[in-house]
């Protein structure tokens, strides 16, 4: 008999979301994959083989009867690197402000755009740090990060930095977007810094990132600005991520669709034009529902319209100063209560189209031979009681490449 690092037996739900079409874009999100009693075999990091009664030596073995193994979670839109807080601005919005009002009076972005600036790198890995750690804890194994609270070329460069010796040095692999287009920095029109991101920043930046970024909304970027920055982050080997249609229908998801972007984030206003636009590219709608619950907004993104466009759905949390959460758990949740996912369907866009929505999918994102050994053992018994049992942290055991954190 084989012998292997651990072995997982006995769930009451192995949720694999394994499948014939797993190396693509999962169009059927209810299909999770269920082995019921089923177990998993680790070795060096990697999944060696998931079913039911497995026959391996194990030089580690857990028990999960009566427990739900998925796999870890991907958070794939997050702003994890950034100094301070902005708690203040929760009064504003009680009182009234809108998102843009706060932002327009040099508050929101360019607040933390200055306290970021100020920080030391060690502030600034240790505030992250302990992000990550929480991440960690809520079951996140993988996510990716943006910059964008630099808004020049040396603190851009520096947020980069940062987030490769935290993917380095911490346990959560992290994947670098650069968001130089972020916000206009004051002392610049919006033309000459959409020159200074395109001649300056990219091609700097180009080494550290994976993908380019752009906050596409009304009195931001227009889309002909979002498109000159994203086509010359394709230029030089970025893949065009975009944050579009958040507060106003600016036709960001037609643009995603138009310049074959992995994904669009945010999508509150998209027009049905654009969103079947993306489904026909096959463009990843990653929602963000904690952005529209921070901002006391009544309107959440269509999931349901977007599923039945055939547009493949992601979730992530969108961490960031004005939506402070680390939680995927709690996107699962507003995922189903306000925007009428299925659990299947969170779930899955929790895991494999969040996985695909960062191009990690042939890594990560499910459970299935070959593929890296990140999942979570949770203390319910059926993957329905994410959603199900709100508010209180489901993750009992987080395992990364093979190794148990939690
Ligand atoms: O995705 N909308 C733009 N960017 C972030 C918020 C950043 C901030 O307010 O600090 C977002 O929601
Ligand atoms: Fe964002």
């Amino acid at each position: 008999m084989e012998t292997v690092d651990l072995l997982i037996k006995n769930a009451n739900e192995l949720v694999t979301l394994n499948g014939p079409n797993r190396s693509r874009i999962k169009k059927e999100m209810s299909n999770l994959s269920i082995i019921k009693s089923g177990s998993v075999a680790v070795n060096n990091g990697k999944i060696i083989e998931t079913g039911k009664n497995l026959k391996y030596k194990a030089k580690k073995t857990i028990d999960a009867s009566g427990k739900t193994v998925i796999p870890g979670f991907v958070d794939p839109h997050t702003h994890v690197v950034f100094a301070g807080s902005r708690e203040f601005e929760l009064d504003m919005k009680l009182k009234g402000s809108s998102y843009m009002d706060i932002l327009k009076q040099g508050g929101g972005i360019f607040y933390t755009v200055n306290q970021t600036r100020k920080a030391t790198d060690k502030d600034l890995i240790d505030q992250s740090k302990k992000r990550l750690d929480i991440m960690l804890r809520h079951g996140t194994t993988t996510c990716e990060a943006k910059t964008g609270y630099g808004l020049n070329t040396d603190t851009e460069l520096r947020i980069l930095k940062i987030q490769k010796k935290l993917n380095e040095t911490h346990k959560i692999d992290i994947i670098s977007t650069f968001l130089g287009a972020h916000a206009v920095p004051k002392k610049y029109s919006t033309e000459e810094y959409v020159d200074v991101v395109v001649n300056e920043m990219i091609p700097k930046v180009k080494k550290l990132a994976k993908f380019c970024d752009v906050f596409c909304e009304k009195n931001v970027f227009t889309i002909e600005q979002s498109r000159k920055i994203l086509d010359a982050g394709k230029k030089h080997g970025l893949k065009p991520k975009i944050h579009a249609d958040e507060i106003v229908d600016t036709g960001g998801a037609g643009l995603a669709a138009e310049i074959d972007a992995i994904s669009a984030d945010h999508l509150l206003m998209s027009s049905d034009r654009g969103l079947k636009q993306m489904a026909k590219k096959a463009v990843i709608g990653v929602l963000l529902p904690g952005t529209p619950f921070s901002l006391m907004m009544q309107k959440y993104s269509p999931a349901r319209k977007m599923i039945n466009f055939g547009v493949p759905v992601a979730l992530a949390t969108d961490l960031n100063p004005n939506c402070w959460t680390e939680n995927m758990q709690l996107m699962i949740q507003l995922a189903c209560f306000n925007m009428k996912m299925t659990p299947a369907e969170a779930v899955c866009a929790a895991t494999f189209n969040a996985a695909c929505a960062i191009d990690q999918n042939d890594k990560i994102g499910s459970l299935e031979k070959g593929k890296e050994a990140d999942l979570l053992i949770l203390d319910c018994s059926n993957y329905m009681q994410i959603p199900y049992h709100f508010g209180v942290n489901l993750v009992e055991t987080v395992i990364k490449k093979g190794k148990i954190l939690k």
